[in-house]
């Protein structure tokens, strides 16, 4: 019999780490969790499997289908927006292809096991682009259709991967003829830039209020490559985690789309830092843009409108601005480099 189960892609990226906690914990099914690297120790207690390996190897996600029932993916892994600017290839064959590849892999299951097979997905803010800071300003919080220009292969990685997740739940096999839905349940969230006491983003252009953040929490002085007045939205880690599982377990009949902004502050690159000064006086902090990095976060909204969210799935962040800093970064920042 093989064992029924939720795979998560990505394992060891920011995402994973509290999404494997919460689903090892809380999740119907067990997990087996993916990656390309060795898998962090700290989340082998939460897994019934542990995979070193590559999404794009064909032949591995058959070996996984002939060991496991796979019931939901959360398929976190991708190449961030700054990383995918120098490898655009690579970026293209893992955000794309990557997410293809798991796409069949979820029809094929469902066909199996006959049941659906939740795929849930993270795409970004990365998916919009603004032309110029004038209209970034002017257009207020964007709604999902808005503005979905991005200038970034990464976002455009992500806004293909939610035109294909939704392809693949409606229109999959549309000429066949004796048409049958393709089993694959997919459900997307654009992130706002996320922040996380116990794990550092790799090759991300929001990832300087984490950088700031954790530099601050070492003693260690940090230049920000964003200017004082550059804004996006960002949200705590643990309200990340929360807005997947509240969607994964959300009931059908009540989604109303299948790609949903959430969001739950959004500061500025020098409101950040103030406050990371109120908690951490003795923070160095300056700003040194980098002016293409710069760029990328311009063309990002300052804010996204999170109410289909709201009304179809009950989505509300725990943590505001305030509290975010005060009752998880800070106090959970201290303990985790008093750990390390
Ligand atoms: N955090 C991502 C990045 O900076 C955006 O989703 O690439």
């Amino acid at each position: 019999m093989r064992k029924p189960v939720t795979l998560i892609t990505g394992a060891n990226g920011e995402i994973g780490h509290g999404l494997i906690e919460y689903c090892g914990t809380h999740g119907k099914t067990e997990v087996i969790a993916l990656d390309l690297r060795p898998i962090d120790a700290r989340l082998g207690d939460y897994c019934v499997a542990c995979i070193q390996g590559d999404i794009l190897d064909e032949n591995l996600l058959q070996r996984l289908v002939s060991e496991y029932e796979i019931h939901a993916i959360y398929h976190l892994a991708a190449l961030l927006s700054t990383r995918a600017e120098y490898t655009p290839d690579i970026a293209h064959k893992v955000n794309v292809n990557g997410t293809l590849n798991l796409l069949k892999l979820a029809h094929e299951q469902a066909r199996w096991h006959g049941n659906p097979v939740k795929f849930i997905f993270p795409s970004s803010i990365a998916a919009y682009g603004l032309p110029d800071l004038e209209t970034k300003h002017a257009a207020g919080p964007l709604k999902e259709h808005e503005w979905n220009r991005p200038t970034t292969m990464y976002g455009c990685n992500k806004l293909y991967c939610e035109h294909l997740g939704r392809y693949f739940t409606c229109h999959f096999r549309q000429l066949a003829v004796e048409w049958a839905p393709s089993g694959v349940d997919f459900r997307a969230i654009r992130f706002p830039g996320l922040i996380s006491a116990v794990t550092l983003p790799a090759g991300g252009t929001s990832d300087y209020a984490p950088e700031m953040l954790h530099a601050a929490a070492k003693g260690e002085p940090y230049a920000c490559f964003v200017a004082e007045n550059a804004q996006i939205p960002f949200m705590a880690m643990p309200d990340a985690i929360k807005a997947l599982t509240m969607l994964a377990e959300a009931d059908s009949e009540r989604l109303t789309q299948r790609v949903y902004n959430v969001t739950a502050f959004n500061p500025s690159a020098g409101e950040l830092r103030e406050q990371v000064m109120r908690f951490f006086p003795q923070a160095q902090i300056t700003f040194d843009p980098d002016v293409a990095r710069n760029r990328i976060v311009d063309t990002w909204p300052a804010d996204v409108d999170d109410t289909p969210a709201r009304r179809d799935w009950a989505w509300q962040p725990d943590y505001d601005f305030e509290s975010a800093f005060r009752d998880y970064l800070v106090p959970a920042i201290a303990e985790f480099y008093r750990k390390t």
